[in-house]
């Protein structure tokens, strides 16, 4: 039984594997409309969420399978006080596969270490969102045909943000990637990251404040927003909410076929007159999450590819 906790649970060739399952699965839906008839997945969503959670039942439904879980941590009873763990072993009793979002870094670990079905880390804290990053990485290869030699900015808050980290983990993997860490130095990436995965794999890459000199540099522009539910404190949250807002002007910088990813929700850094920018394509990235989904799970359950 495997999990997903990390995107480095996968391979390089399991991840290419997943992909290009999930680019069948865009191209030939009806054909897996029943690989996973009688199949069960829980979403069990102890923070907001939009996309990760519908897109998952979106995916498990479009499979043929059905879907159960709750939305909050208030409608479960985790408010009695009822640990991960035990959570977790109950649910192993219900469906055959779970996607798990905490606010604790750490969490979908210890599901996973009591769960008798796959465990998906639909987001943990501030550490790691690896089914976002399969979304993007097919995202990125949908859009431009490779995974490597490119330069990607990560720009915005780049401390909190478990997209950006979980995808600079899996990027670092392709030859030829070059990062432009673009954010306030509040915001900067977090020590571990620099050390043990840029700095470890000997990656180029700059860190810097200002978004306009980088744009011209780059392939992918990977907006985020400031995590106002990490922040402490109001008044940094205020202080930093608005460091950079990608508008038109910023865009004439760019490469013309750079393409600009965001994992949404976005609240400013992206004004909505960028939305009709060919190459704005975050809700194209949306779109691929269902597909990616469906691929992660067929591929947890151990269902055959149909013919
Ligand atoms: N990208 C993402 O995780 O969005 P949600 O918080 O809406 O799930």
């Amino acid at each position: 039984m495997r999990h997903l906790l990390n995107p480095l649970d996968f391979s390089v060739e399991e991840t290419e594997r997943l992909l290009e399952l999930a680019t069948d699965i865009e191209q030939n839906l009806p054909k897996y409309s029943h690989v996973c008839d009688g199949k069960k997945l829980a979403t069990l969503f102890y923070e907001p969420s939009t996309r990760t959670r519908l897109s998952f039942e979106s995916a498990m439904l479009s499979l043929g399978g059905s879907v159960l879980g709750f939305s909050s941590a208030n409608s479960s009873s985790a408010t009695k006080g009822e640990s991960v763990s035990d959570t977790i072993r109950m649910i192993s009793c219900y469906a055959d596969i779970t996607a798990m979002r905490h606010p604790k870094e750490g969490a979908a670990l210890v599901a996973s270490n009591a769960a008798k079905i796959p465990v998906i880390n639909a987001g943990d804290g501030g550490h790691q969102h690896p089914t976002q990053t399969l979304t993007d990485l097919m995202t990125i290869r949908s859009l431009t045909g490779r995974l490597d030699n490119m330069t990607i900015g990560l720009c915005g808050d780049l401390k909190f943000g478990r997209t950006v980290h979980s995808l600079i983990e899996a990027m670092v993997r392709y030859p030829g990637i070059r990062f432009y860490l673009i954010s306030p130095d509040e915001l900067r990436i977090p020590g571990y990251i620099r050390q043990d995965v840029l700095e470890a794999n000997n990656i180029e890459y700059k860190e810097v404040n200002n978004l306009d000199d980088a744009m011209p540099q780059l392939d992918i522009l990977y907006m985020t927003r400031v995590q106002k539910e990490r922040f402490f404190n109001e008044e940094d949250y205020i202080r930093l909410k608005d460091c950079y807002i990608l508008d038109k002007k910023k865009m004439k910088l760019a490469k013309e076929d750079m393409f600009v990813l965001h994992p949404l929700p976005r609240v400013n850094e992206i004004s909505t007159e960028v939305d009709d920018d060919p190459r704005a394509a975050y809700f194209r990235q949306a779109q691929y999450g269902v597909y990616v989904r469906m691929a992660l799970i067929m591929t947890l359950l151990e269902v055959e590819k149909p013919c």
